[in-house]
């Protein structure tokens, strides 16, 4: 059924392949003739070989996602597609009105990283009554039967890292995974994300399994009581938001001379807003004088130099270049009248479906591997590392 309603576009699409094939441009080269429309960002319209594709994210707030789209455009217009890539500044009626564009404007595709997972359904349907293929991006699209497939990293894995990079930084635990000397017991905090972001659960309950038998042993004390993801979490991921809350923490919680020792943050950007209350509170400058362990993800590049800075303990490093390589994948695929390769079809229920999903993997960061995963493999440049600003 599904297969069939592809089967109109996929014929346009192989004759756009073998014109652009004609033209010395291939997949994956770097066609001019097919991809010179490098503007049409917001512009849309399908009047390129391989016709529109609608790119919607979250925010350019932070910027993993900045690159995700930047990546995702590129894989596309490189295929000979055009691209209407739109950036909906954490704001849901934002992101409904610009998936509603791109289904007017004729996209034959969506690619999604939604802001609420639950809010898109209406705009979905719109979508599968026009034949166009939904792929859920980093974030799974919640609630709707309409969602085809899933591109995303092992997020319980991700959080299982996180707590892992926690265990180490108090030294309960060496990097290669063996028993570390420190005995505790130490004073730590959690965060979690959003809770309108599936992520979120699936971080936290990654951090929580790992870190559970040092809660129940002691080694581990939350000194606040908060363990629980509705009283750690924090809406739509926000900094000002995380450092409001560690700056509560400090004040009701460690007022008595106690000290924070170590805080899971799931995300760069609530791991600066963290790091930032502590600074204030008067903790030492670095990790090395007894500044307290804060985890991370994303490898945001103001991140990956407080890591290299000593202030910062780790980080999770999700190659967005893959991400959106899989993503680009996928959408050919279907354009194709193919079928994609999942490697995950039990994990990812939306609430309607189980969505067949791929997942890749996650790599911990540390002041020690910033220069083999990062730099080596030309995600961020020593200057950029350096500078702690992205050159572009
Ligand atoms: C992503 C994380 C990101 C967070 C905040 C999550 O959905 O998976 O990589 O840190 O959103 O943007």
């Amino acid at each position: 059924m599904k297969l069939k309603k592809f089967v109109a576009v996929a014929a346009g699409l192989t004759m756009a392949m073998s014109l652009a094939a004609c033209g010395g441009g291939g997949a994956g080269s770097t066609d001019t003739s097919s991809s010179a429309d490098t503007s049409a960002s917001s512009s849309g319209g399908s009047d390129s070989a391989g016709g529109l594709i609608g790119v919607a994210m979250p925010t350019q707030t932070s910027s993993r996602w900045i690159a995700d789209g930047n990546a995702v455009k590129k894989g596309l217009e490189d295929l000979g597609y055009t691209v209407d890539l739109e950036y909906a500044n954490d704001d849901i009626p934002t992101q409904q009105q610009q998936v509603d564009q791109m289904i007017t404007k004729g996209a034959k595709a969506l690619i999604i990283a939604a802001i609420d997972g639950t809010t898109l359904t209406g705009q979905l349907q719109t979508a599968a009554d026009k034949g166009i293929p939904i792929i859920s991006y980093d974030r799974l699209i919640r609630n709707s039967e309409n969602v085809d497939f899933y591109v995303t990293f092992d997020n319980y894995k991700v959080g299982v890292q996180q707590a892992t990079s926690l265990l180490v930084g108090l030294g309960i635990l060496n990097k290669d995974g063996s028993k570390g000397s420190a005995k505790g017991p130490f004073n730590i905090e959690l965060f979690a994300g959003s809770l309108d972001d599936n992520n979120a659960y699936f971080f936290f309950n990654g951090a929580m399994d790992t870190l559970k038998p040092y809660l129940d042993d002691g080694t581990l004390v939350v000194k606040s009581g908060q363990t629980d993801i509705k009283q750690v979490n924090i809406l739509r991921w926000q900094q000002e938001t995380a450092q409001k809350r560690m700056e509560d923490l400090l004040t009701s919680t460690y007022n008595d001379g106690s000290k924070v020792q170590g805080v899971l943050s799931p995300y760069d950007g609530l791991s600066r807003g963290i790091i930032q209350a502590l600074m204030n509170a008067g903790y030492p400058k670095t990790i090395s004088d007894g500044f307290p362990i804060v985890t991370g993800q994303d490898a945001e590049i103001e991140s990956v130099k407080l890591i290299a800075d000593d202030v910062q303990f780790s980080t999770i490093f999700k190659d967005t270049r893959l991400l959106a390589n899989e993503a680009v994948k996928v959408a050919q695929a279907y354009l194709e009248g193919k079928t994609p390769e999942a490697n995950d079809t039990k994990t990812y229920d939306n609430g309607k479906k189980v969505v067949p999903s791929y997942l890749l993997e996650s790599v911990i960061i540390y002041k020690d591997n910033i220069q083999k995963e990062l730099v080596d493999s030309g995600y961020w440049t020593a200057d950029e590392v350096a500078s702690g600003v992205a050159k572009g």
